[in-house]
């Protein structure tokens, strides 16, 4: 039942594509309305294995983490993360979640399971009341988890995987692994490594299966990229099929392509981009690949551009960010929409804030993280750790760093002292966005750092007169208002928000 309105290299394909928000943004209920209109909704893949913990931990509300596990397919695994994690009624207020082991190349079972389970139920609820496709996102630079979250969502049907933040030129091979549950492999980025290191990382299915299963569906995969060369590239060097791209420009939310060549900022510190960073359309249509433009890309009149230059449309964040189904705190979502209605919505390209090194959009918002108050209280911690890079011990080990963290830590494991400068704790902020911020000494200690995309200023038009909140659907709706697709609604017994 999926809309296609394209002839071509991209007939039954999408024309919109929800992208992946992390983390917990683009959660089930936003994926599960957008895919609902026969457009293709993402989860976001990031920290699924902490979000579930946490729903879990407060009480599951509507059941939902129960309906995903009752479907899991290894009934067992299942049960003992229900058996650890859930608390009826939730946990008390004051009480700590319980934490999830850290990331590392050699990943506990305990993790690996939490990882498989996690983005298991996030697809599985995502795909229930309806028969469209819905993908999952993965940002490539948190390597450590792809193996067993990739298994977990193609256990539960994911139709696209699409991973930006990096060059996955190996997930195609991970992906046609997993059809017959074969063993895949996945080499990461351990900095300072030498050669006859060990690098690589490796999955094996059957250590897991508690039953035997049918082959799985491979997915479609769209990597995200930001330049003609990677495009090419992704298609030239990829250890299997990659199915089309998604091209994302600097004004979309979330993190961003560095500049090319000499840094250089403007007066209020933004990374100033130049002609070498623009797209060609012209040579990406001549790979031949259905692509998606993305980055300031939603509305009508750019989704007619889009098309009218050969995309098969475009991947848009920022305006769902803002829908009622997304995981944003409500708070967060008001506040914002506001100052959009009054011309006051603001965002900073933070070319510091983020550990990854990538420049991260920040939308200003009093008491969160892009405050500098905010910040300069905030005493460096680092407990979540998704964002941990492995790095060469001295005496050949692998240890785990984060440029975040504080700053004796950092340095003591051999990190620099200017790449410390002006990093926040992505990890922290980004739960406590969705609403599931650290517990510390019997308090609610952490504040979000919302990211959106330029087009959070002009996010006002989806509100209909006399409304103060939208969609996921009205964004479609109004984003189809401009081209002949046709809009599709299905029935759905199973919505999450009405
Ligand atoms: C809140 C938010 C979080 C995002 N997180 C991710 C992410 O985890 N992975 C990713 O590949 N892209 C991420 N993005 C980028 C979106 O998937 C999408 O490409 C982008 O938002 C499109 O541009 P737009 O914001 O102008 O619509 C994020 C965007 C937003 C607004």
């Amino acid at each position: 039942m999926s809309a296609s309105v394209i002839s071509g290299p991209a007939a039954g394909y999408p024309v919109i594509i929800q992208g992946g928000m992390g983390a917990g943004v683009s959660n089930w209920c936003l994926a599960q309305a957008v895919s609902r209109t026969g457009q293709l909704g993402l989860v976001s893949g990031t920290a699924l294995d902490p979000i579930l913990v946490r729903r879990l931990q407060d009480g599951d509300p509507g059941g939902h983490m129960r309906r995903g596990l009752d479907a899991f397919p290894f009934p067992a695994m299942a049960e003992r993360i229900w058996q650890k994690y859930y608390i009826a009624g939730g946990k008390a207020e004051r009480t700590p979640y319980l934490s999830v082991p850290q990331m590392e190349k050699e990943i506990p079972r305990e993790l690996s399971e939490l990882c498989i389970v996690a983005n298991f139920v996030e697809v599985h609820l995502a795909r229930q009341g309806h028969s469209n496709p819905v993908g999952i996102n993965y940002l490539e630079k948190i390597q450590m988890a792809h193996l067993p979250c990739i298994y977990g969502a193609m256990l539960a049907g994911v139709e696209y995987v699409v991973m930006g933040a990096g060059i996955p030129l190996k997930i195609p091979g991970v992906l046609d692994s997993y059809v017959n549950h074969q063993p895949a492999e996945y080499a990461i980025h351990i900095h300072g490594s030498q050669e006859g290191d060990d690098i690589t990382m490796h999955f094996d299915p059957r250590d897991y299966m508690e039953v035997e299963l049918g082959p799985l569906t491979r997915p479609k995969f769209l990597p995200i990229v930001s330049s003609n060369t990677l495009a090419t590239t992704m298609l030239k060097k990829a250890n299997g099929r990659v199915d089309g791209l998604v091209i994302e420009t600097r004004t979309a939310g979330g993190h961003n392509a560095p500049p090319r060549g000499k840094p250089l900022f403007s007066d209020i510190g933004e990374p100033v981009y130049g002609e070498r960073d623009a797209i060609d359309i012209a040579k990406l249509r001549e790979l031949g690949v259905p692509f998606w433009l993305a980055g300031g890309y939603g509305s009508p009149e750019m989704l007619r551009d889009a098309l009218s230059q050969g995309a098969a449309g475009v991947q848009v964040g920022t305006a769902f960010e803002f829908a009622n189904e997304s995981g944003l705190r409500a708070d967060y979502k008001q506040r914002l929409l506001a100052k959009a209605i009054d011309g006051e919505a603001r965002v900073f390209t933070d070319p510091l804030a983020s550990p990854t090194g990538f420049p991260f959009k920040v939308a200003q918002l009093e008491g969160t993280y892009s405050d500098a108050e905010v910040v300069a209280i905030r005493p460096r911690i680092c407990d979540l750790g998704f964002l941990r890079e492995p790095y060469r011990t001295e005496d050949g080990g692998i240890g785990y760093r984060c440029a975040a963290e504080p700053v004796t830590l950092f340095l003591a494991k051999g990190g620099k002292l200017e790449d410390t400068v002006g990093r926040k704790c992505i990890c922290n902020g980004l739960l406590a966005n969705i609403g599931y911020q650290q517990v510390r000494n019997g308090k609610r200690e952490e504040v979000g750092l919302v990211t959106a995309g330029d087009d959070l200023v002009t996010i006002a038009r989806f509100l209909q007169p006399q409304r103060t909140d939208y969609s996921a659907a009205d964004v479609i709706s109004q984003l189809l208002s401009g081209c002949e697709a046709p809009q599709v609604l299905e029935p759905c017994d199973d919505l999450c928000f009405a």
